[in-house]
Parts: C-alpha cells; structure tokens; sequence
C-alpha cells in the first residue's frame, strides 16, 4: 500500500517534469476563441488555414514611452489560436533606456529570457527567499522557473529587446504591485500598510499612482 502511494507520487511528480499544459490529442486544435464552452484551453475550430498558424505581431518594437519605459507583446493563445493546446507561446519585451519590466510572476509557466539587443539586469527569488540575478546581453539567456517572482531592467542609455519563451499557451502574469495595490476591488489599506509596515497614508499614495490611467 505505501509503495504503492510512494511509486503514485513519483509517477505525478515526473509528470510535473516532463510537461507544462496538457498534452495534445490530435495533431492541431485551432483555438475558436468565439466557443462558449468553458475548457481547459479552447475547443477546436472546424475549418481553419495557414492563418491560423501564423504571427508577425512581435516583429517590431512596441512604444515604450510609458511611467517604467517597458511594454510587452504576448503571442499567446489569446492572439494566436494555432497555439492551443501545443503548450508554448513567446512574448516580446521592449524596454526605454533604464526601463523596468517590474516584478511579476507567470503562474503556468517557466520563462526562458532571451535578448535581442541591449544588456539587461535581470533576477528571480525563490520561494526560500534567495535572489538569483545576473546582467545578459544580446545573443544570451537567463531561465525563471515558474511561478517565481522576476523582473527584467535595462542597465543601458540606449533601447533593449527581449524575447520571453513560455511552456504555456497562456502562462498568465501577475505584476506584484498592481496586484496588490491596484485591484478591483481594492486590498485593504490595513492590510497592505501592517504587511509592508508603513502607513495608511502611504499606501493610499502607492494605490494613487498605481491606479489605471484612463
Ligand atoms: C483563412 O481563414 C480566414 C478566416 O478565419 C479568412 O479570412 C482567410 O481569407 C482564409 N485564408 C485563406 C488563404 O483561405
Ligand atoms: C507615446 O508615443 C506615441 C507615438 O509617438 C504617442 O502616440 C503616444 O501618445 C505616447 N504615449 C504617451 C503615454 O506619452
């Protein structure tokens, strides 16, 4: 019975290892983004072409004149339905001189970062609490394994680029401090000041200058 949990709990945890989104079951599922039925991914278009299969929305550098000089553009599923269920999806980074991608987590998804050009800071922390970072320049890549908080800077004056790779169709981002403290509706002020032990007031300040411009 225990070797029988044992081997059971081996056979999940390698299969933790050896894949991220579910496998396929047919050669190509188009995402019908349009289906109202509620899956694991999306159903399968019945009539689709090569269209489907392809992208170009990543081919050029998207405007980074913003308050942390980044923006990112995602092929995921949501865009690009020839993704679905294949388990792998790319995004592509462009950063301002000194531009911040901030802290921010992929909740289904390793990231590989890989850069076009530039040079960028880039760091994860692990769930013991220890930072890994290193500075990566064109040509290199830095691994975050999923789900653990990240963030990429330019170190540089002049503009930088970045390809992320995910193992996920839709690995999904959680920014740490518009989660906490631009939600709708809003986290409780007392909580965010007893967690960050500062004031109401400061955190009424942050939740000012974080909340959506439009
Ligand atoms: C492919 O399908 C799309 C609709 O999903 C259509 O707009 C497009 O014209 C089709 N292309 C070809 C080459 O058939
Ligand atoms: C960024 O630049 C573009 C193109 O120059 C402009 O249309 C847009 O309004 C600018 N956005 C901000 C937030 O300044």
């Amino acid at each position: 019975m225990a070797a029988t949990i044992v081997a059971l709990m081996s056979f999940a945890v390698f299969l933790g290892f050896v894949s991220a989104d579910p496998d396929m079951l047919q050669d190509v599922c188009v995402a019908d983004l349009t289906a109202k039925a509620n899956v694991n991914g999306f159903p399968c278009k019945e009539t689709f072409n090569e269209t489907d299969f392809f992208f170009d929305g990543l081919a050029k550098p998207g405007p980074t004149n913003n308050t942390f000089g980044f923006v990112v553009n995602t092929a995921n599923v949501e865009k690009f339905p020839g993704l679905n269920t294949l388990g792998l999806s790319l995004s592509r980074g462009d950063y301002a001189p000194y531009g911040l991608n901030r802290p921010h987590s992929h909740p289904r998804a390793s990231e590989l970062v890989f850069v076009l050009y530039g040079e960028l800071e880039v760091g994860f922390i692990t769930t013991g609490n220890v930072f890994f970072t290193k500075t990566i320049k064109a040509g290199e890549m830095f691994v975050i394994p999923r789900g653990l908080i990240h963030f990429q800077k330019n170190k540089g004056p002049t503009p930088a680029a970045t390809i992320g790779a995910f193992n996920s169709q839709l690995a999904g981002t959680q920014s740490i401090a518009t989660a906490l403290f631009a939600a709708k509706p809003t986290v409780p002020d007392d909580v965010l000041a007893k967690a960050f032990q500062i004031d109401t007031q400061q955190v009424e300040m942050i939740k000012a200058k974080l909340a959506p411009k439009n």
